[in-house]
């Protein structure tokens, strides 16, 4: 691996087992040079196994829930204090919906649940970013990244509400992208990935169908999660300096396809 983040800093949210793909991220990130401290939710911290991880990355794991604003200042507070100064790159890979979970179909929501889907999987983006703006935590250049789903553009049914939470996340990452860019030069992007086999994914009813789907109708085949960290290593370095404000679609060119023949031949 090259070492193309070598001396940066930075956070990285969300790895809760080994198929999650921020846990993928960390380990990219840690080979290519990076430091970083790994961030969960304080119930995410008693189920998985991210100690497991932090102890490969030779860093430590800070408990926060990412729709709290004083658990994301404590986070950085001490992120910045570990590492030794402000940071350059942080990825979100944040999402739940409570609806979604529960197979509460979309024309039938429990509307607090649906609060909570936009708080976790959207808001909580927004929490971040205030808190890493207002705190003057990122060194110019640094980027910051959430991951996002193609059903923020077009209909995917069994997605649910999770759906209008993308597409508010990616809002929040144009909207936010612009203050942080011109007061800062910070990046701010997000990554719309294939259907990946990891406890997010698999939690929407229907999931092995719609992966086999993706899989036949992109020309390259669904990304997997390893794909995507890489990407996402490319986007935390100094290679992409000048992208940002952009939904990136990393899918094996799902987005763009309008019929498949091999599809048609089933
Ligand atoms: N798996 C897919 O098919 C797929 C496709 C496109 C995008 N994504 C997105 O990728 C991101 C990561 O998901 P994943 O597939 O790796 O699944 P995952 O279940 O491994 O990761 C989701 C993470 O969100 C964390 N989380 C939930 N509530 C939280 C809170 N309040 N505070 C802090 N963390 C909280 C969980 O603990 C977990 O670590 C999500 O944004 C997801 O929507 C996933």
């Amino acid at each position: 691996m090259h070492k193309i983040l070598d001396g940066k800093r930075g956070i990285i949210f969300g790895a809760l087992d080994d198929k999650s793909i921020a846990w993928k991220i960390a380990l990219k990130a840690k080979a290519a040079g990076a430091n970083f401290t790994l961030s969960n939710a304080p119930v995410a911290l008693r189920m998985g196994k991210i100690n497991e991880l932090a102890e490969q990355c030779e860093t430590s794991v800070i408990a926060a829930d990412a729709t709290k604003m004083d658990d994301l200042d404590a986070l950085f507070e001490q992120s910045m204090e570990q590492l030794g100064g402000k940071l350059d790159f942080v990825v979100h890979s944040i999402g739940m919906s409570p609806n979604v979970r529960k197979k509460r179909h979309y024309t039938n929501l429990n509307h607090d649940w649906y609060l909570k889907t936009f708080d976790i999987s959207a808001i909580s983006f927004h929490k971040v970013l205030q808190t890493a703006f207002q705190k003057e935590a990122m060194n110019q250049w640094g980027s910051i990244m959430a991951l996002s789903y193609i059903a923020a553009q077009k209909v995917f049914p069994d997605y649910g509400d999770m759906a209008d939470a993308k597409s508010a996340l990616e809002s929040i990452a144009r909207s936010f992208g612009y203050h942080f860019g011109a007061r800062d030069k910070v990046r701010v992007n997000t990554v719309s990935q294939s259907p990946t086999m990891t406890t997010a994914g698999s939690g929407v009813s229907g999931f092995d169908r719609f992966f086999d789907y993706a899989d036949k109708m992109s020309p390259l085949g669904n990304a997997d999660a390893n794909a995507c960290a890489d990407f996402c290593i490319s986007l935390m370095s100094d290679y992409c300096k000048m992208v940002t404000m952009q939904n990136l679609y990393h899918d094996g060119g799902f987005s763009n396809m309008g019929l498949n023949p091999a599809l048609l031949e089933e």
